[in-house]
């Protein structure tokens, strides 16, 4: 019983006797509804899909071009408007006009992407006035270097940085934001470090004037990691889309090759400034099952390797100097199984792209089971994989047309820029400024 000398009295209800639970619900009904409402918004409002889960919301449209097997629902979602920056030249043609290496090579999502957006009005905002986004064409990765034909990054961020300032004195958009509905590319080994040995990446990080803008890279790991510490959407590697249509199709390919592997393996791995490249998976691989004749292993260059990755059951696609490799998307191409031995790696568009029914990973520590492994899956499951490997419909995801092609993945990047904006809220934001 509650004393009523109490100072601080219960309310009368209470006083007369406790009231039963449906009394109780019935007197504070108007306010549990109240309550109830704010809980459910909040909940609606506050359930955003973390960035690194591949599994995704079931109300997100599914796109056009993969639905065809379901009823397919309109999306109520408004197509995202981005107005890209005219820089000039030297930030972006002058470069491509240079090389021809610059749009082709594996990092050349920064011309792709630029490239398709031009061709397509649908997604474009004429006026800045009207955009969602802001798309900042920079090409970074088109200073070849002469003696091992790779790019020089070096430059990266001064190129950047310049861009940046010239957007930031030119128009009043970068700055009301604070960049945060600026678009970049970043195709390297580790995003927008800039830099391919991860520890230095991680000790440079990415550039004060991108962190709160939205990073497109192929670097994606789970977990949280310094160089993806931005908005982010982690798109394939750059792999010309005529590979897919110079060799058989996958269906029609005799594959004689169990597993396959061209690439930098060193039998004595060189320890550069405290770092094995590959984390020695490669040179593992070697020593395993070089001399294994169902593995097909080969150090040397060979320009027609793709030809023997349309003749392989499997094609591994180990961790480089980061955990992503274009084997991954060529291997797709050609219908050859990728095995993906890459800690931890987040790869791309995984609400379009279900990787566990078209790709295998080991550990990197399971080296020494692989064949165990494929034998395994030879035996029970690969025409299963196969099948779902040889769609054509997944083949068009990880390529990027020019120009673009409904389903392709300059397609699926905007679609995924749809959905950050939509979580990020920042299309609301934009929008409450235009008015
Ligand atoms: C291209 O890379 C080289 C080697 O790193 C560097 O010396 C040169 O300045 C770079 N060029 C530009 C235009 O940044
Ligand atoms: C944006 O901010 C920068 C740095 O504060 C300033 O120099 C620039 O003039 C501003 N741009 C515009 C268009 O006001
Ligand atoms: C690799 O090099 C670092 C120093 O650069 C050294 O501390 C480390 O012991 C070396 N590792 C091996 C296995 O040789
Ligand atoms: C195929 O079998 C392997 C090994 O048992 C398993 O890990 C994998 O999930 C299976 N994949 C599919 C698509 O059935």
């Amino acid at each position: 019983m509650r004393d009523p000398k109490l100072p601080k009295p219960p309310p009368a209800t209470a006083r007369r006797g406790a009231p039963t639970l449906a009394e109780k619900l019935r007197r504070h009904s108007p306010w549990l509804l109240l309550l109830w409402f704010a809980l459910s918004v909040y909940l609606f409002l506050s359930a955003a899909p973390p960035a690194a889960s591949p599994l995704r919301p079931t109300f997100l449209p599914r796109p056009r071009a993969l639905s065809a097997t379901t009823t397919s629902k309109p999306t109520t979602r408004p197509p995202v408007r981005i107005y890209l920056y005219d820089l000039p030249s030297r930030f972006n043609r002058d470069w491509a006009a240079a090389d021809p290496r610059c749009a082709r090579h594996l990092f050349a999502a920064e011309v792709a992407l630029h490239e398709a957006l031009l061709s397509y009005p649908s997604a474009r905002a004429d006026r800045p006035e009207d955009a969602d986004l802001f798309f900042v064409p920079v090409y970074v990765s088109c200073n070849f270097s002469t003696l091992n034909g790779f790019p020089s990054l070096s430059h990266a961020r001064g190129l950047l940085a310049d861009a940046v300032d010239i957007v930031r004195r030119d128009m009043p958009y970068c700055n009301r934001s604070a960049g945060a509905d600026h678009v970049f590319v970043a195709s390297h080994d580790f995003g927008a470090c800039f830099h391919p040995m991860e520890d230095v990446a991680i000790a440079d990080g990415i550039p004060e004037f991108l962190k709160r803008s939205i990073l497109l890279q192929t670097f994606g790991v789970h977990g949280p990691h310094v160089c993806q510490e931005a908005e982010h959407v982690v798109i394939p590697p750059h792999v010309p889309p005529e590979v897919a249509h110079e060799l058989p199709e996958p269906e029609k390919a005799q594959r004689d090759i169990f597993a396959f592997f061209r690439g930098k393996m060193e039998v004595h791995p060189k320890n550069i400034s405290g770092h094995f490249y590959g984390k020695k998976v490669r040179t593992e691989l070697l020593q395993r099952y070089g001399r294994n004749s169902k593995f097909y292993l080969k150090r040397k260059r060979y320009n027609d390797y793709r030809s023997e990755m349309a003749r392989s059951i499997f094609c591994l696609c180990p961790l480089g100097w980061a955990p992503w490799s274009p084997r991954l998307v060529e291997s797709v191409l050609l219908g050859c199984i990728p095995v993906i031995i890459a800690d931890n790696i987040r790869l791309p568009f995984p609400s379009v792209l279900r990787w566990p029914d078209i790709s295998l990973q080991v550990a990197e520590k399971d080296i020494a089971s692989l064949e165990t492994v494929l034998d395994h899956v030879m035996a029970t499951n690969l025409t299963v994989i196969q099948k779902n490997l040889w769609d054509p419909v997944k083949r068009k995801v990880l390529v990027f047309n020019r120009p673009l092609e409904e389903g392709d993945a300059t397609w699926q990047v905007l679609r995924e820029l749809e959905v950050l904006l939509d979580r990020s809220q920042r299309r609301s934001y934009v929008g409450s400024l235009r008015m």
